[in-house]
C-alpha cells in the first residue's frame, strides 16, 4: 500500500462514456488497488455554468456513481462522496478567494477559450471564474498527495500547482 493519497473528481455529467474509461477512469481502478483513494462528483463544479438549469444535476450525480461501481469502483476500498456533502469545502474556497491573486485565475487558458467558445450558457458569474480555484480546494481539503486526470484537465491544475503557496498565504506567510 503506497502512503500517497489519489484524489480525483468528475463533473456530473451523467452516464459514463468511453472518453472516460480511456481518459482517467481505468487508471482510477487501477490506482485504487494500492493507494487510499478519495473519488468524488464535482457537483458545484457543474453549477458554476449550469447554474441556470439545475434540473439534472442531482440525477447525474446519481447515474455517475452507479456506473463508476459498475465499472469496478470498490466503495469498501475508496471513499466516494460528493462534493457539495462536505461543507468544508465551500468553507475553504472562501478563504482560497481571499488568497488567491485573479491574475492567476484570469490566465488559466481554458477560461478565455470556454467564455469565448461556449455560448449556450452565460459562463459570465464569479463562479466559473473561480473553477480552478475550486479544484485546488478540493485537493486541499482532503490533503491529496497525487491527483490524475485526463488531459482536458490539465490547464486547470495550474492554480492546484500552486496550492501550496496558497495555503502559506493563507496562514500569513
Ligand atoms: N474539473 C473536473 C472535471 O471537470 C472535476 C474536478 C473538480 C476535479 N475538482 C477536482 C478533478 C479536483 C481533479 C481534482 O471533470
Amino acid at each position: 500500500m503506497s502512503e500517497k493519497r489519489i484524489l480525483t473528481g468528475y463533473r456530473p455529467t451523467g452516464k459514463l462514456h468511453l472518453g472516460h474509461w480511456f481518459g482517467n477512469l481505468q487508471n482510477m481502478l487501477e490506482l485504487q488497488k494500492d493507494h487510499e483513494a478519495f473519488y468524488f462528483i464535482a457537483d458545484w463544479h457543474a453549477l458554476t455554468s449550469d447554474w441556470a438549469d439545475t434540473s439534472n444535476i442531482r440525477r447525474f450525480t446519481e447515474e455517475m456513481v452507479l456506473d463508476w461501481c459498475a465499472a469496478g469502483m470498490d466503495p469498501n476500498k475508496s471513499i466516494i462522496y460528493r462534493q457539495s456533502d462536505i461543507p468544508e469545502v465551500a468553507e475553504l474556497n472562501l478563504y482560497f478567494s481571499m488568497v488567491t491573486p485573479m491574475s492567476w485565475l484570469e490566465r488559466v487558458p481554458t477560461y478565455k477559450e470556454q467564455k469565448a467558445n461556449i455560448t449556450d450558457k452565460d459562463l459570465g458569474n464569479v463562479g466559473f471564474f473561480m473553477y480552478p480555484m475550486l479544484m485546488a480546494v478540493d485537493i486541499a481539503v482532503m490533503r491529496a498527495d497525487l491527483v490524475p486526470v485526463g488531459e482536458d484537465q490539465l490547464p486547470h491544475l495550474e492554480i492546484p500547482r500552486d496550492g501550496a503557496p496558497l495555503q502559506q498565504r493563507l496562514s500569513g506567510g
